[in-house]
């Protein structure tokens, strides 16, 4: 598993915290030698800007956030695992010839500047994963290698810190949903599933191949791009009053608007959708055309209605919302059985970090 921060040794078990531009996610994970079950899972409103193209705008407004999740989840477990998304990290495969994992930590150590489009390595923290043997050349092995400017990490970690937390693991988004997946779902070796996280300013893919990540892709089209057309049809006069429409629909209007309003909403996810059509086009094309299997969609616009069956139809793959509960289990106390259909997109992500554990690399 990659960490973008140096982890220290031992186990020890840490909170989920995705931090999204539209709210906050804590999960609690409890993990035992009986398997995983979510104690705690909370979610808090973002103020728009705060988070930027995954990069930490407003520190404050972010720290008193984190206060107010931990408080609000009752949550007394100290130690983040969190990750970076958008343009604050970057992810780069690379084929190197076949060596011992000490060898590669040296070389990558000593050329990663090669690799990673920055003027000085002292300013970045990066990590690498082997992917396995290049399937062209049995004497090369494929690597990922992931990087974000310490600046950046710092800035997360200073805005925890100010919130009596401390972030311990930094994970790189698109990779978080292979946890989840990896312990939900039942899979061959040979078995592609493409794991679509559809947030609210970003939509990250990751088509994984026997529980790993092959190809990774994100692009800034999201849940805000159907709000703002949302606002300019129905006339909202702010942003949050067309938010309000798209997500609880219309109050008072007859059946007939109701269903006009679903249909409007699923016309404008139709960009979103084209552009993971475009992504899969092209993982189909540079991959040799390999068949996939199903898709599992993430993230809040994932409970668009609809989306699924429509995504389904368009891509000819079998498409749902992800599971997180198939071996996970729940605090019945804690956690509202009613409600969870509802969160099982949105929590994705964050029962995904929280499965992570000091020393498990
Ligand atoms: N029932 C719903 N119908 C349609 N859209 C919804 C619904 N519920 C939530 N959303 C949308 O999901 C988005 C929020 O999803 P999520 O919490 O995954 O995003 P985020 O993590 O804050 O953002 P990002 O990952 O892009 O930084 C918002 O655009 C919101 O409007
Ligand atoms: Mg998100």
């Amino acid at each position: 598993m990659l960490d973008l921060k140096e982890i220290f040794s031992g186990k020890k078990m840490l909170v989920g915290l995705d931090i999204g531009s539209s709210s906050i996610k804590l999960a609690e994970v409890i993990s035992s030698a009986k398997g995983h079950y979510l104690n705690r899972f909370c979610e808090v409103p973002l103020t728009k800007g705060t988070i930027i193209d995954g990069i930490l705008a407003d520190a404050n407004t972010l720290s008193s956030k984190i206060k107010e999740i931990f408080k609000l989840a009752k949550c007394g477990r100290k130690g983040i695992v969190t990750s970076l998304a958008g343009n604050s990290v970057i992810i780069k495969k690379v084929t190197l010839e076949r060596m011992n994992e000490s060898e590669l930590r040296d070389l990558i150590h000593d050329e990663a500047g090669k690799y990673l489009p920055f003027d000085n390595m002292d300013d970045v923290n990066y990590d690498f994963q082997i992917l396995g043997e290049n399937n062209y050349n049995p004497n090369q092995i494929d690597i990922v290698i992931v990087a974000a400017k310490k600046e950046i990490v710092n800035s997360y970690m200073d805005a925890a810190t100010a919130a009596g937390q401390n972030i311990e693991i930094v994970d790189v988004a698109p990779f978080v949903l292979e946890t989840l997946y990896g312990v939900n779902y039942e899979f061959d070796n040979e078995e592609i599933v493409v794991l679509i996280n559809i947030g609210a300013s970003t939509t990250g893919i990751n088509v994984v191949k026997g529980g790993t990540s092959v190809f990774t892709r994100d692009f800034a089209l999201a849940g805000n791009s159907i709000t703002e057309a949302v606002q300019e049809k129905y006339k909202s006069a702010t942003f949050e009053d067309a938010e309000k429409l798209k997500v609880e629909g219309l109050s008072q209007g007859s059946e007939g608007d109701i269903l006009d309003l679903k249909n409007n909403i699923l016309q404008f996810a139709q960009p979103i959708c084209m552009e993971i059509e475009r992504s899969i086009d092209y993982f189909r094309s540079t991959f040799g055309g390999e068949d996939i299997k199903q898709i599992l969609l993430a993230g809040g616009s994932a409970r668009i209605p609809n989306l699924a069956k429509h995504l389904s139809e368009m891509l000819n793959v079998k498409t749902e919302i992800i599971d997180p509960f198939l071996k996970i289990n729940y605090n019945k106390r804690n956690i509202d059985a009613k409600n969870l259909e509802n969160i099982k997109p949105v929590a994705a992500t964050a029962i995904g970090l929280g499965l992570r554990k000091i020393g498990d690399k």
